[in-house]
């Protein structure tokens, strides 16, 4: 459903990603892990036409979408749920629902999204900034499903999250993967999305480490975690 090809994009003409190549399929749930800066955020945003590309290529579906304007992305189908989640803080539950669906006549509709997450619907009249973190969080995965999205791209869904609260988050993702949507998540911790990834990319500094599939990657945690682990340098000898 997207894929990238030798992609390089960054910030004020200077390089943040060199040449990411990356596919994510329907139906499946592809994990982007890396530490802090290493360029989860940078990657999504460039996937969303947040940042602009330096070269290589996004393709959506096939289709070159590389050089389309940020909104133009969302109408064909890719949508951010932002790290830190992004809600407005004074509006409610049921206005931030309404200004998302306003933006898109979408196979999501707000009852559909709160049939899905009926916690949001006790909530309809509170505040976004009255809410618990995973209360927002599935608010602000609410607000991109009315965008009707082919591809999902969550960037760091359970951070400050509880442990319970989080799973449930990624119990979400993995439903909307099964539901046919194509999820893109980046996240700097792995145990909590090895049960869930159909696919691993781990990112060092701009560039892909190591990309495996789930299932290799959960027959062989310690792999992913090496990955994650900047080398160490031999101490330098005493004179
Ligand atoms: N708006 C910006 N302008 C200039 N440089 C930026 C900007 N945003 C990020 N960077 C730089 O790009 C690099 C990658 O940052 P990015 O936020 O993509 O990493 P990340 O993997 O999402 O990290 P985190 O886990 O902290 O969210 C870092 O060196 C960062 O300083
Ligand atoms: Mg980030």
């Amino acid at each position: 459903m997207l894929d990238t090809l030798s992609l390089r994009a960054g910030y004020h003409g200077g390089a943040v990603l060199h040449g990411i190549d990356l596919t994510v399929s329907r139906c499946s749930v592809h994990a982007v892990l890396g530490p802090n800066g290493a360029g989860k955020t940078t990657l999504l945003h460039t996937l969303a036409g947040l940042v602009p590309v330096g070269s290589g290529r996004i393709e959506l579906a096939g289709t070159d979408v590389t050089r389309l304007p940020a909104h133009h992305r969302a109408r064909a189908g890719i949508s951010l749920v932002p790290q830190g989640r992004r809600l407005f803080a004074s509006l409610t539950v049921a206005e931030h629902l309404k200004l998302a669906h306003r933006q898109r006549t979408a196979a999501w509709s707000p009852a559909r999204v709160l049939d899905l997450l009926p916690r949001l619907g006790e909530r309809l009249r509170h505040r976004a900034d009255r809410l618990s973190g995973g209360e927002q969080q599935m608010l602000a995965i609410a607000r991109a499903l009315l965008t009707g999205p082919r591809v999902l791209l969550l960037d760091e869904p359970t951070e400050g999250l509880a442990p319970a609260v989080a799973a449930d988050v990624l119990a979400l993702a993995g439903r909307l993967a099964a539901d046919g949507l194509a999820v893109l998540l980046a996240t700097p911790s792995p145990a909590s999305v090895l049960p869930i990834a159909d696919r691993i990319t781990v990112l060092g500094t701009g560039r892909i480490s190591t990309a495996l599939d789930g299932a290799a990657a959960r027959q062989d945690p310690a792999h992913v975690l090496a990955a994650l682990t900047p080398p160490r340098h031999a101490p330098q000898e005493q004179p």
